[in-house]
């Protein structure tokens, strides 16, 4: 496997589409002995500069089995599929790594990351390592109306991770 870094704006147009598209995977480590790898479809996200530094912004509802793995680690690996992976990137978001390894069930090989404990993702085209440097919660009484009807009937309201790009890395 063939991986160059990058600059994190390399490619970003690409990497906004496929989350739009298929959504983008999170991959992130289960605090378990030995650790385990997860990871989950993410539709939401931004990229852009915060502290001076490149972030990849990223919300995750308390109920994934992946906010305890990030809560654990503070760190995650954003990776971007490839429009072929529709079927993964479906399975990824409905299915936990709670019930299920989801790396051997869907047939993704892990990675070692350079700069994270979180894996790359093989099949991916695209990979983002990032480190926690912030979180917040969305604010309930902040929410417009109709997106909190939308998004929050039960609550459950989305942590925001802010993550350091420490890497970049394209298939050659
Ligand atoms: C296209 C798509 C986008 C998604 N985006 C998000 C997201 O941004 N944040 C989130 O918390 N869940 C999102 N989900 C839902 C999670 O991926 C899903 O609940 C997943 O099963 C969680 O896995 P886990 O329990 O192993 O962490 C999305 C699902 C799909 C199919």
């Amino acid at each position: 496997m063939n991986l160059t870094e990058v600059e994190y704006t390399r490619n970003l147009d690409a990497t906004l589409r496929q989350m739009a598209e298929t959504g983008l995977l999170l991959s992130s480590m289960a605090p378990e002995q030995p650790p385990k790898p997860n990871v989950m479809t993410i539709g939401w996200g931004n990229v852009g500069i915060l502290w001076g530094r490149p972030v990849f912004t990223v919300y995750v509802r308390p109920s994934r089995f992946t906010f305890g793995c990030i809560e654990a680690s503070d760190e995650f690996v954003v990776s971007v599929p490839t429009e072929q992976m529709r079927d993964v990137c479906m399975e990824a978001g409905s299915l936990s790594g709670r019930d299920v390894d989801k790396f051997a069930r869907l047939g993704l090989t892990a990675l070692e990351a350079a700069k994270v404990g979180a894996p790359l993702i093989a099949e991916c085209v695209r990979h983002y390592e990032c480190r926690v440097i912030h979180c917040n919660d969305v604010v309930d009484a902040e929410i417009d109306p109709a997106a909190r009807a939308d998004f929050y009937p039960e609550g459950n309201l989305h942590r925001i991770y802010y993550g350091q790009i420490l890497r970049v890395t394209e298939k050659e």
